[in-house]
């Protein structure tokens, strides 16, 4: 009798062993169907909110596996076209990849400069350059202003009025 009872333990236990495994399946594939598409995720678009970042400091974000330079200017900060406005705040925002080869270029609020290290290229706070070998200015996403935020990866008015005036590509 008690062989048998221990035969019944084990069936049962090895039943429930299956049946969890087959949950964790059908969870998995469930997540599966309602995680984004691999496309959708590609697309990439984000949201970042600019309300509390402070002036002069540098905030870096990630987009599409690059860094996003968040920058608000203060008042007394040279306006500049590819200024975005933003409420009552002007606001710099570009890709962080120097257009030489591509470094990320360091932040120094006292000089109000970008210095890349790789070959000394120089942008100003508007991502202008100010010493070669960087070719061009740096790179303004597409953007959207949605009230304090700014989405990326959406072109608003504003990104295509600077793309159609030649402030960014
Ligand atoms: S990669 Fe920045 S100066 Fe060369």
């Amino acid at each position: 009798m008690a062989v048998g009872k221990e035969r019944r333990d084990f069936l049962g236990l090895a039943l429930g062993g299956f049946t969890a495994l087959g949950g964790v399946a059908a969870l998995g594939a469930a997540k599966r169907t309602w995680d984004p598409l691999p496309s959708v995720k590609a697309a990439g678009f984000s949201e970042i909110d600019v309300a509390n970042i402070p002036e002069n400091q540098l905030v870096t974000e990630k987009w599409r596996g690059k860094p996003i330079f968040v920058l608000k200017k203060t008042k007394d900060m040279k306006k500049d076209a590819r200024d975005i406005i933003i409420g009552k705040d002007r606001f710099f925002i570009a890709i962080g990849l120097c257009t030489h080869l591509g470094c990320i270029p360091s932040y120094f609020p006292d000089e109000l400069k970008f210095k890349c290290a790789c070959h000394g290229g120089q942008f100003d706070t508007a991502g202008r350059v100010l010493k070669s070998p960087p070719p061009i200015p740096l790179y303004i996403p597409p953007f959207k202003v949605k009230g304090t935020k700014v989405v990326l990866g959406e072109e608003g008015e504003t990104y295509k009025k600077m793309k159609a005036a030649g402030l960014t590509v």
